[in-house]
């Protein structure tokens, strides 16, 4: 096993499920979503509202935001931006990455938003909708909403990579060794959200934004690490050398020997629903 992933298992299998270390990982090597889809979601709510191009819209609520990567990608377009997620740990890792003052993070809950009715011209749920009460929620979306105002909520398929070898690697990890540890609420994002019905009518579909960033072995690792299924997998098996070994699968492929020094091209493909309230 190459250091920096000893480091990396031995801090997981000591401190693992503590919510600060999870939402540590989060903040670490979770990607960032595509600015071409930001650009979208912006220019769909400028279009509701009459805005013209450099106008900044008046507040964006990231419902889920995490360790605050999608809440930050709007701070540009939007007067404010409040970032919110149940999770304490996640918020404190939001707030010390947090380098834009029109950008707020709050614990909070996407079933009780705390803000002022018919206030928020876009709300955000970046990877986290399938999580949510959306029965509960979509009373809120339509509470705090002003009118004109958006949802957009998205989630990118599994990762692939350029050579089908290293993606049959890492399908396997996902679908045959995590296959039991996934979480009920993940088939939707499996079905690419195609069974979500958005509460309003003038809605949209994207299926064509996609990120594709270069990363180490180590940090693709490190992303693996932060998956919901694998953080269950390991609650139960503790002593199960998983990363280690997918880690040596990717290196003989490679024919490298650390995985500091290999880069890979990581392909993420997502999609995306719009809506508007009426105006
Ligand atoms: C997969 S993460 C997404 C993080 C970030 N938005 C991103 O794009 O990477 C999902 C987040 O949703 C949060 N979450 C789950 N249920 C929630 C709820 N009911 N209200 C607010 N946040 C919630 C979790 O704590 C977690 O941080």
């Amino acid at each position: 096993m190459t250091k920096g992933l000893l480091c990396l298992v031995r801090k997981m299998s000591t401190r693992l499920f503590e919510e600060s270390d999870h939402a540590n990982v989060y903040k670490k090597f979770r990607p960032l979503h595509p600015q071409s889809m930001a650009e979208f979601i912006v220019s769909f709510c400028k279009r509701q509202v009459s805005l013209d191009r450099h106008e900044l819209l008046p507040l964006a609520v990231d419902v889920g935001c995490g360790s605050g990567q999608s809440s930050q990608m709007f701070a540009p377009y939007f007067q404010n931006v409040i970032g919110l997620d149940v999770s304490s740990a996640q918020i404190k890792e939001a707030n010390t990455a947090n380098g834009n003052n029109n950008v707020e993070f709050l614990v909070g809950s996407a079933e009780s938003l705390p803000v002022e009715n018919q206030t928020v011209s876009l709300l955000l749920c970046a990877q986290s909708f399938h999580w949510l009460d959306q029965e509960k929620f979509y009373k809120e979306v339509d509470r705090v909403l002003m009118p004109g105002g958006c949802l957009a909520v998205f989630a990118h398929h599994f990762n692939e990579f350029e050579q089908p070898s290293l993606n049959r690697i890492a399908r396997e990890f996902a679908f045959e060794t995590l296959k039991d540890y996934w979480d009920e609420r993940r088939r939707t994002v499996d079905n690419g959200y195609r069974d979500i019905v958005l509460p309003y009518e003038d809605n949209e579909r994207r299926d064509d934004f996609q990120s594709i960033t270069k990363t180490s072995l180590l940090d693709y690792l490190g992303y693996l690490s932060s998956l919901s299924s694998y953080r269950k997998f390991m609650k139960e098996h503790p002593d199960e050398p998983i990363l280690k070994n997918i880690e040596q699968q990717f290196l003989n492929e490679m024919a490298a020997s650390s995985s500091s020094e290999v880069t890979l091209t990581v392909i993420r493909r997502y999609f995306l629903l719009i809506c508007s309230k009426p105006k």
